[in-house]
């Protein structure tokens, strides 16, 4: 029992953990079910009384000298690990800056959810496109001035390599490849070679619609539109279509909503008319379908299209539209309320 003991003192005196787990196993080896020190005392109820006195005293102070050694070891090494997965509830939160999204993907979002609520799904084509899908297949015969229209920048020296000038491109793209219904939103960045002002830019968004079906009319078109402008600009809203032209579309109509800043009486944002001009359309021009291997017999279609950075600078009275690319965190602070 004596030589016993003189180990276990000798053990603990020289032992130093490396880290929590070995001071565990070295709690389990003396203090354990199994531990040395936990055999010693069962040993000990074997004696007789008298050796019992002797170890009696010897074992408690073994314990004690043990459970010193423990504990003076666990509070060197366990608050190490345990601290730095404890929760500090009455910790300050730092200076968390929050970020916002950008006005464009804001009202994109929104227009999303509107067009998803009249069962428009979203498609998406590409920004190097060629001739065909910004163009011709859009009844733009060549060399007709309807081009000119818009500022096309073309890539090297190859005219069939562009980048679109409008999202009326992608209409072309879904009717390539998809089945019959079809009602999609069409959000994309487009180009234009304008040189850039408070109203103008070389690079802007663009989102499109179109439906094409059985028996599509201008009246689903106006309806749909009527629904569109309600819920983003309010229920009192108005609108009004202006006969207009696009090579795509017969008939084509500019929409009109009235002015959100003046209820329509008459201010500098609407030049005094009561009315702002937010988007073109029309029913899809029967050529168009059949350049696109549509039946026109069979089917007919309405198509729109708006620029984003026009419905948001209406929507949150923007007054510049450089202000969208030049990332001022002041302009931008402005939008951290929505989602
Ligand atoms: N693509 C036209 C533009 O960029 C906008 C547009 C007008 C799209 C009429 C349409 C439409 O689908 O029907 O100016």
């Amino acid at each position: 029992m004596q030589d016993k003991i003189n180990k276990i003192l000798e053990y603990i005196e020289n032992f130093t953990p490396k880290t929590f787990e070995d001071l565990e196993s070295f709690r389990i080896s003396l203090v354990g079910k199994k531990g040395e020190l936990t055999k010693l005392f069962e040993d000990f109820r074997n004696l007789n009384s008298e050796e019992k006195k002797y170890y009696g005293k010897l074992l408690n102070n073994l314990k004690n000298r043990v459970n010193e050694k423990i504990d003076n070891l666990t509070t060197a090494y366990k608050p190490k690990i345990k601290e730095d997965h404890r929760i500090d509830l009455a910790l300050q939160e730092p200076n968390l800056t929050y970020g916002s999204l950008h006005p464009i993907t804001i009202v994109k979002n929104e227009i999303f959810s509107i067009f998803k609520k009249l069962g428009f799904s979203i498609y998406e084509g590409q920004e190097i496109e060629d001739d065909w899908h910004v163009f011709s297949a859009l009844n733009f015969p060549p060399e007709h001035p309807a081009r000119d229209m818009q500022d096309t920048f073309f890539i090297q020296k190859n005219p069939d390599v562009l980048l679109r000038t409008h999202t009326s491109s992608v209409q072309v793209r879904s009717m390539e490849n998809e089945d019959l219904p079809i009602r999609v939103i069409c959000p994309g960045r487009v180009f234009r070679n304008e040189s850039i002002s408070s109203r103008a830019h070389c690079i802007f968004h663009q989102v499109e619609g179109l439906y094409i079906d059985k028996t599509v009319s201008f009246s689903d078109l106006k309806q749909t539109l009527a629904f569109f402008v309600k819920e983003m600009f309010g229920s009192k809203t108005k609108i009004r279509l202006r006969p207009s032209y696009f090579p795509f579309t017969e008939p084509s109509a500019e929409l009109d909503i009235s002015c959100n800043l003046c209820g329509g009486k008459g201010c500098s944002v609407c030049k005094h008319t009561g009315w702002l001009e937010i988007l073109g359309c029309g029913m899809v021009d029967p050529n168009v379908l059949e350049l696109n291997k549509i039946d026109s017999k069979k089917y007919s279609g309405f198509a729109f299209g708006m620029g984003i950075e026009r419905i948001a600078m209406l929507k949150f009275s923007v007054n510049d539209l450089r202000n969208y690319f030049e990332n001022d965190i002041r302009f931008l602070n402005q939008f951290t309320n929505f989602y």
